[in-house]
């Protein structure tokens, strides 16, 4: 009960939360233990993988024994991550795709070919993350951040649904951001057309709609867990470049990727997670996904999500 209360106040307080002080009391409390082993014989894909959280979880998901897709847009940068990870899980199982998630093309290559290879998958990291100071256009005609945090992920689902259903314990991650609490679904101006395009805000307003495609994707895949979760504070590229000053500030408080990424791996791989789907998680537990009586949304701006991924991903 005290824990719980701590916890919360935890989430609350936002700081503490995020930072490596909830990590740190919250990670006392854990009693499921992830078993050595628990993803042997099992394929986990994760988009992003080369750096900061994406890297980490493909090592957790390799130590537990499963072999990793990384799905990179630059294969190059893939190969040196293959290799840190191998040198940290010696005889890991890790494979490098060209995958650009912003490319409703690439992504739609990149399945084909992991259908092709794979007869299953346990589990799909939606991980690849952007935070572009200016507005900008993918040659497919869509804004960056909803691109590659919601058009591909939406895409690659689609397209690997047949891999997860032939897993029986299939997971899907989607890694949003604490940031999405800040911004309702604005499904009105899904592509950031109108009034003064700011990076931050398009991030949290995709990483908003990234929280409830993984509820409609619950209600779509039966049989899979979908989920959706927010690391916190992590030391990324993804803070430490895009968000310079702010990384100044809570720089001596930011957690390590493995602690950022902890939840993402334990999503794909401990037992109680494979017994939800739709719910949004941070450092292992269920949390609200609105705070504020704005950012809520109806089950009418649900489904025009929907449609909206719906159409715009079909080539
Ligand atoms: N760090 C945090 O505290 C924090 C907090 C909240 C949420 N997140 C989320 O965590 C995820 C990982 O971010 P991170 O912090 O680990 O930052 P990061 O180190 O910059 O990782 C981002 C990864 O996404 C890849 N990526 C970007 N665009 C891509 C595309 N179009 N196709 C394929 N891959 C692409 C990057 O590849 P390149 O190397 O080629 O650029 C990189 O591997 C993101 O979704 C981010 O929004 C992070």
């Amino acid at each position: 009960m005290l824990t719980r209360v701590v916890d919360t106040l935890l989430d609350r307080t936002i700081v503490p939360g995020y930072s490596r002080v909830g990590y740190a009391l919250r990670s006392r409390w854990w009693d499921e233990e992830l078993e050595p082993g628990v993803l042997d014989g099992h394929t986990v894909a994760i988009t992003g993988a080369n750096s900061g959280l994406g890297l980490a979880t493909a090592l957790g998901a390799a130590r537990l024994g499963a072999s990793v897709r990384l799905l990179c847009r630059n294969t190059a940068r893939g190969e040196a991550a293959r290799a840190e990870l191998v040198a940290a899980c010696p005889g890991a199982s890790v494979v490098v795709d060209e995958c650009d998630l912003s490319s409703l093309k690439s992504v739609t290559a990149s399945a084909a070919q992991l259908r092709n290879e794979l007869p299953s998958l346990r589990a799909l990291v939606h991980n690849a993350g952007v935070l572009p100071p200016e507005r900008i256009e993918t040659a497919e005609g869509h804004e960056l951040t909803v691109a590659t945090h919601v058009l591909g992920p939406h895409l690659l689902t689609n397209e690997l649904r047949a891999l997860l259903l032939a897993d029986t314990d299939a997971r899907v991650v989607f890694v949003a951001s604490g940031g999405m609490y800040t911004q309702p679904l604005r499904i009105d101006d899904p592509e950031f057309q109108l009034g003064d395009y700011d990076g931050t805000v398009s991030y949290a307003r995709t990483k908003r709609m990234q929280v409830v495609l993984a509820q409609l994707w619950a209600e779509h895949l039966p049989g899979v867990s979908v989920h959706a979760m927010h690391p916190g504070w992590a030391q990324t590229r993804g803070i430490t470049d895009a968000l310079p000053r702010f990384a100044r500030v809570v720089g001596p408080i930011l957690r390590s990727a493995d602690e950022g990424a902890d939840t993402a791996v334990w999503l794909l791989a401990a037992r109680w997670p494979g017994t939800t789907t739709g719910l949004f998680w941070h450092d292992r537990r269920p949390r609200p996904t609105s705070y504020l009586p704005f950012t809520r949304h109806t089950a009418d701006e649900a489904q025009r999500l929907w449609d909206y991924c719906a159409v715009s991903t079909r080539l």
